[in-house]
């Protein structure tokens, strides 16, 4: 069995589905799990999924996901638009990273048009709704697979 793919979400992402809807949809960070453990079994991969508020918490994960991960789909929420320790932490975690937004943050304010942690992903898929996420699956695994030979 391979590694499993790190699928970490940040800060209101736990709200999925009662915040804003017009914005996010309305499917639950649930119904996202689901969906992207489905297709992630499809390409023969488990998934470790997490949530959280806090920026401290992603970056453990991220540094988790050196060692434990075959790669990191990860939607910082709003700290993809301010930190520098997510990014550094993506920097070091030697592993593919694909960087997901439900929106399409470029058709939004302009501060949500700047990424700090695209740098360290090999692609950024947005404006999808869930499907972000399930397309970020599909080039992952792509990715692995090719790696592989
Ligand atoms: C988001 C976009 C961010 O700008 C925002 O802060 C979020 C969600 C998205 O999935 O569209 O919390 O990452």
């Amino acid at each position: 069995m391979p590694k499993p793919i790190y699928v970490l979400n940040g800060p209101n992402l736990n709200l999925l589905g009662q915040r804003e809807p017009e914005v996010y949809g309305h499917a639950t960070l649930d119904d996202v799990r689901e969906r992207v453990a489905a297709r992630a079994g499809k390409h023969g991969f488990s998934i470790e999924f997490h949530q959280s508020n806090k920026e401290g918490e992603l970056v453990d994960r991220i540094q988790e996901a050196r060692s434990k991960a075959s790669g990191v789909i990860i939607n910082a929420g709003a700290y993809t638009h301010t930190s520098v320790a997510i990014l550094d932490a993506l920097l070091a975690a030697d592993v593919p990273c694909v960087e997901v937004h439900l929106s399409n943050i470029f058709q939004r304010e302009e501060f949500r048009h700047h990424s700090y942690i695209s740098s360290a992903c090999f692609g950024v898929i947005c404006g999808f709704g869930v499907k972000s996420y399930e397309l970020a699956v599909e080039a992952l695994a792509e990715r692995l697979e090719a790696n592989k030979s």
